[in-house]
């Protein structure tokens, strides 16, 4: 099995064959509603009266209940855009890789289906500590991740969960087993009894072929003149300034009002502000795109939610890309991913990244994926290299190969800057050489930075006047040859995590053979040992 749940008490299973409508879910247990895979909103049947049958079935669930929907990336953001927060709180998106992905007509290969889980109740989600198990390199047969040498501090079966499944796949022509035996045990609680079943693919059927309405505007396009800036400034005053159809792709990765300490922005607003003034750049970046382009906004699952309700009354939907930024889950089921939510204005052209093949190096590497597994430890990425070993795939809409920049030395003093192969790859994806790409939240300058490197033309909009030097900084030192993105020996001052670092220390006894020594006594007693019979037990005395 795949993943390992403590303290489980596996549920029973009960496949409901009924209606949604003509079920009665009052006592508490795990629901799971499987649909169809709609591709497209139009697919969608009878959509208001689909919508309120799920409503009803979750005024009536339990106040305890978990309910789990099982559907694609579409639906899901459609639906949870509209659903009232009473009725049911959505707890975590999880990302399911597709057993077959598709190819989406001129646009990226859609991997993954959206497993929604609500509940009834307020507090945080109540499920049981799931692991799941270590994979290996299949060339170097290391784990996946590299673990710095302190694997042997884990747990031997694995890593705890995140919110990306792709350990195990899902068809939607069949029965979900892998999905249904992990809701067994993650929801293995003493309260529930069963997870029953509702598949409702046969009740709700896509609409066969419907036709797509897509908004229509002129051709009409506006030159930007031949060059690039950075700006100090607001984005709604600069944005302003900007005539329509303009920009041929826009990226916002905007404060998440998540309480991070920026140097110029208060980051904990009241969220219904935080989402006005969210519609509001939205508004301008959907006026300044040339029709046909992409704007791409990255935030959290939850709020890529309300921007799709937004977006969805003036642009027309694209893509919902998973990306899965962690380098591994650090807490019990952990929300590891941010969404890259896509609308175009109108019908999208097709992915320059994927219509042309001639591109540079640089960008022939950011439109590949590591394939599932490979590591990136630099000595095994140089033997593959050197013994010409594929390991490199198309990209799809489901990103695992990139990872958030922590506390790292390529960062700089900003406390969440986005990793270049992260901008490489969706700039390359997304636009032509000489096109011209804008961030009204370009921090640091990573948009910038890798979109001058790609021979792209951009405009940095930055509110805070040092981060706005940091970048303008960076760009000097491309310009003299300096790789901005190099590992530089100073800790930065901006961090994401208030946890103060231990300076470096020297053991006459390694530190691992010492870790493994407790780790030992642990096991002895069932428990951590106190000091006194770590003294007592250790072979090595405690000093
Ligand atoms: C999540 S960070 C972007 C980081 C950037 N992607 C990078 O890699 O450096 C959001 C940035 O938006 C800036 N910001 C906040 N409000 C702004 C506004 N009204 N106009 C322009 N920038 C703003 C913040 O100062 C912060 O640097």
């Amino acid at each position: 099995m795949s993943h390992l749940s403590e303290n489980a008490n596996p549920l029973k299973v009960k496949n409901i064959k009924d209606r949604l409508t003509n079920c009665m879910p009052n006592s508490a247990n795990v629901e799971f509603i499987i649909l169809p895979y709609f591709k497209t909103i139009e697919e969608i049947p009878n959509k208001e009266d689909f919508h309120k049958d799920l409503y009803d079935f979750f005024n009536q669930a339990n106040p305890n209940s978990t309910i789990a929907i099982l559907c694609s990336p579409i639906f899901a953001s459609d639906f949870c855009s509209l659903l009232n927060n009473n009725r049911a709180q959505l707890k975590l998106w999880i990302a399911v890789k597709l057993e077959t992905p598709f190819l989406k007509k001129e646009g990226l290969v859609q991997r993954h289906a959206a497993l929604l889980i609500f509940t009834r109740y307020k507090e945080s989600l109540r499920h049981t500590k799931t692991r799941i198990a270590y994979t290996y390199c299949p060339f170097c047969h290391k784990t996946t991740k590299d673990y710095g040498g302190k694997k042997h501090l884990y747990h031997e079966f694995g890593t705890l969960m995140s919110d990306v499944w792709r350990d195990i796949t899902v068809n939607f022509s069949s029965y979900p087993y892998d999905i249904v035996r992990r809701l067994q045990d993650l929801f293995g609680l003493l309260e529930y009894e069963s997870v029953n079943i509702y598949d409702q693919r046969n009740y709700y059927r896509p609409v066969l072929r419907p036709a797509i309405n897509y908004r229509r505007y002129s051709n009409i396009e506006n030159q930007y003149p031949n060059h690039s800036v950075l700006i100090n400034g607001d984005c709604f005053e600069e944005l302003d300034k900007l005539p329509d159809n303009t920009i041929d792709f826009c990226f916002a990765d905007p404060p998440y009002n998540l309480n991070k300490k920026y140097e110029s922005w208060n980051d904990g607003i009241d969220i219904q502000t935080y989402f006005e003034w969210c519609d509001k750049w939205l508004n301008s970046l959907a006026r300044i795109l040339k029709p046909g382009r992409t704007l791409a906004v990255l935030n959290i699952p939850q709020w890529c939610i309300r921007h799709f309700r937004h977006l969805i009354t003036i642009m027309d939907y694209q893509d919902w890309i998973v990306w899965e930024g962690l380098s591994m889950p650090v807490r019990m089921i952990m929300p590891a991913h941010y969404s890259i939510l896509c609308f175009s204005k109108g019908r999208p052209r097709p992915l320059p990244g994927l219509a042309h093949q001639n591109h540079a190096l640089l960008e022939k590497k950011a439109i590949e994926t590591l394939s599932e597994n490979y590591c990136i430890r630099s000595a095994c990425m140089k033997m593959r290299k050197r013994l010409k070993h594929k390991d490199t795939e198309i990209t799809s809409n489901l990103w695992w190969d990139i990872h958030r920049l922590k506390h790292n030395s390529r960062r700089v003093d900003h406390p969440c800057q986005l990793p270049p192969n992260f901008m490489y790859r969706l700039i390359a994806l997304f636009t032509r050489e000489n096109e011209i790409v804008l961030d009204p939240f370009n921090g640091v300058g990573t948009t910038t930075l890798t979109a001058h490197e790609l021979n792209r033309r951009y405009i940095g909009i930055e509110l805070s006047e040092y981060y706005y030097k940091l970048a303008s900084e960076r760009h000097r030192e491309m310009e003299f040859g300096l790789d901005p993105f190099r590992k530089n020996g100073d800790a930065p001052k901006a961090k994401n995590s208030p946890v103060e670092r231990l300076k470096k220390q020297k053991y006459q006894v390694s530190k691992k053979v010492l870790q493994l020594e407790v780790k030992n006594i642990s096991k002895q007693l069932g428990r951590i040992p106190t000091r006194d019979e770590v003294a007592k037990f250790s072979k090595f005395p405690i000093n």
